[in-house]
């Protein structure tokens, strides 16, 4: 069964999702550990209420950012994880992680990338008048929000939208997309081609738009 380790800031509202798949059995997973940056991290309430570790890592102890990601590798490693999932983690992740996990970090963002990364997608999409924006689920590279693209899920941006309601209309697709993504992992149906991903035996859902349509 695939292990998870998830890092996180906040919420943890996507955090939650995977927890609810996992538990629901539709997703083959057992998620092992929760890291926070923050020790007033709701993500934390979660954790506890599903009997899954956690461990508040404070930035603020270590030298460098690379010496903080490094001791965040050696936690995931010290607890065999396979795939790193970024939930409203607020931090860009450095070299000594990603290289400790190429290609088995993901992240979900809540703009269709690479439009609107970094903070506030949903602000920025709002902002800037697009018309329809979304979520992106994207494994993680040194950059922000840069790497390769997984699945994105699209909805319409309403002009009388504010950054909550837009905000609120993306989260759900997010909770959607974010365990279908890990899933699709799970099920070993991802290969990474540059930054292209392809899904073996992927169908295209209604509901969102898979990128790339067909593996
Ligand atoms: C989500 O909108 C996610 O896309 C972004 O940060 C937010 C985290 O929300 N990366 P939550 O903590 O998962 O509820």
């Amino acid at each position: 069964m695939l292990t998870i380790g998830v890092l996180a800031s906040g919420r943890g509202s996507n955090f939650q999702s995977i927890i609810d798949e996992a538990e629901a059995g539709r997703l083959k997973a057992s998620i092992k550990l929760l890291v926070v940056d923050k020790p007033d991290a709701y993500a934390v309430e979660r954790a506890k209420k599903h009997s899954i570790e956690h461990l508040f890592i404070n930035p603020k102890e270590f030298p460098s950012k690379d010496d903080y990601f490094r001791k965040i590798a050696a936690e995931l490693k010290a607890r065999d994880i396979e795939l790193v999932a970024l939930a409203g983690f607020m931090r860009i992740v450095r070299k000594p992680l990603v290289d400790a996990f190429p290609n088995r970090i993901m992240n979900i963002h809540p703009a269709l990338l690479p439009s609107f990364p970094g903070l506030h997608g949903q602000k920025q999409a709002a902002d800037y008048g697009v018309r329809i924006s979304g979520c992106t689920v994207h494994f993680v590279d040194e950059g922000m929000d840069t790497g390769p693209v997984i699945i994105q899920a699209a909805v319409p941006v309403r002009p009388d939208d504010t950054e909550d309601t837009l905000s609120a209309r993306i989260l759900k697709l997010e909770h959607k997309i974010y365990p279908e993504a890990i899933k699709l992992y799970a099920e070993g149906r991802l290969r990474v081609e540059g930054r292209i991903v392809k899904i073996a035996g992927c169908e295209l859902k209604d509901e969102y738009i898979v990128n790339p349509p067909i593996g």
